[in-house]
């Protein structure tokens, strides 16, 4: 935990093999934790978490605000809907209003890529030490989805020992609606960082072949890569040839509010050829797991039936394991923020 950098977390890009193993060894701490009895940790005590969620969310915000409060901190949620900024308050007015209150950590989610990381820079510009925890920005990254899919897939194939090594060789197939999920990216990220090979699939119209060099430039802003050797990404157009070999598969879920053309001939025809079922599986072997980030177009990215089928799917897992590896982020913000104070106060006495 000593390693720790990242003061905001805006996305996975720059996170170093370290930085998710620190994560996943929280994470699955947190997890063991007895869900009876004491069920808060003073870790967060006298801290307050805003979650400002400018776009829908069942599972982040709920999962971040209960996180929160296991942690012992204060929670505010923001309501769009419901607030000034139908009176034409700009995001970072709202924003602002919200740390003038007191809050040391903003969870931020909103439809429009790069809003988290510019509020965090505002921020920081203004002197506020307030954090900034990225919850999804437009087609960007979705961090803790990423971190929360990590330690589902790394528990999985190591339940004791979830930690990034359980990944190396795998092959993880990911199909459908890659050009518009910022979770695909932020698992780009991560998987590729663990050592998996991940396998893309879908249609040219949202899965474009240069997906392929995703992770072939260091990260966006830095100079190097924090991962020294990374998992291969490929690109394969049909589920027949992705599916063999696989170790897990990851659906997406189709976002018909972003796609701006017609960019899919039928929905019937997209789950006729992309759509998971346990006869497609089957192409497989035995006892893969499926995940799907939610929320799912039953019948379109999976079959109801293999959706619901616990001994396949991992979906109610990776909301479980949500809260979790939230926790973890929210501890680490807060112990590298008590280092930093500590510091500051050792240096000027
Ligand atoms: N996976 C995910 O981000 O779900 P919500 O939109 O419900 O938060």
């Amino acid at each position: 935990m000593s390693g720790w950098s990242h003061r905001h977390v805006l996305d996975l890009a720059s996170f170093s093999r370290e930085d998710f193993a620190a994560v996943l060894d929280l994470a699955q701490q947190f997890r063991s934790l007895p869900i009876t009895g004491a069920r808060k940790l003073p870790a967060l005590q006298g801290r307050l978490v805003a979650t400002l969620f400018f776009e829908p969310s069942t599972r982040t915000r709920s999962s971040f605000e209960l996180a929160a409060k296991r942690l012992s901190a204060d929670v505010m949620s923001f309501s769009p809907s419901s607030s000034s900024l139908s009176k034409g308050e700009s995001v970072l007015d709202t924003a602002r209003t919200y740390v003038a209150m007191g809050a040391d950590v903003l969870v931020v989610r909103h439809r429009s890529t790069g809003v988290p990381q510019q509020l965090a820079l505002d921020l920081q510009q203004m002197g506020e030490r307030t954090v900034v925890l990225n919850g999804g920005d437009g087609l960007h990254s979705h961090p803790s989805q990423g971190l929360l899919d990590l330690l589902t897939l790394t528990r999985f194939f190591s339940p004791q020992h979830p930690m990034p090594e359980a990944l190396q060789g795998r092959r993880i197939v990911i199909v459908g609606d890659i050009l518009h999920s910022r979770v695909a990216r932020s698992n780009l990220w991560a998987l590729t960082a663990c050592g998996a090979d991940v396998v893309l699939c879908g249609p040219p119209s949202l899965v474009p072949e240069d997906f392929a060099a995703f992770v072939d430039a260091p990260p966006p802003g830095l100079l190097k890569d924090p991962v020294p050797q990374r998992g291969k990404i490929s690109v394969v157009r049909r589920l027949e040839h992705a599916l063999p070999g696989a170790d897990a598969v990851m659906t997406l879920r189709l976002q018909k509010e972003r796609m701006g053309q017609q960019l899919l001939t039928s929905l019937k025809r997209y789950h006729r050829d992309f759509g998971l079922s346990h006869e497609r599986m089957q192409l497989c072997g035995e006892d893969v797991p499926v995940l799907h980030p939610g929320p799912v177009n039953r019948g379109i990215e999976l079959s109801g039936s293999l959706l619901d089928d616990p001994r396949v799917s991992l979906v109610e897992e990776q909301v479980r394991n949500g809260v979790p590896t939230r926790m973890a982020l929210l501890y680490l913000m807060a112990a590298s923020e008590s280092a930093t104070e500590a510091s500051l106060v050792s240096s000027s006495s």
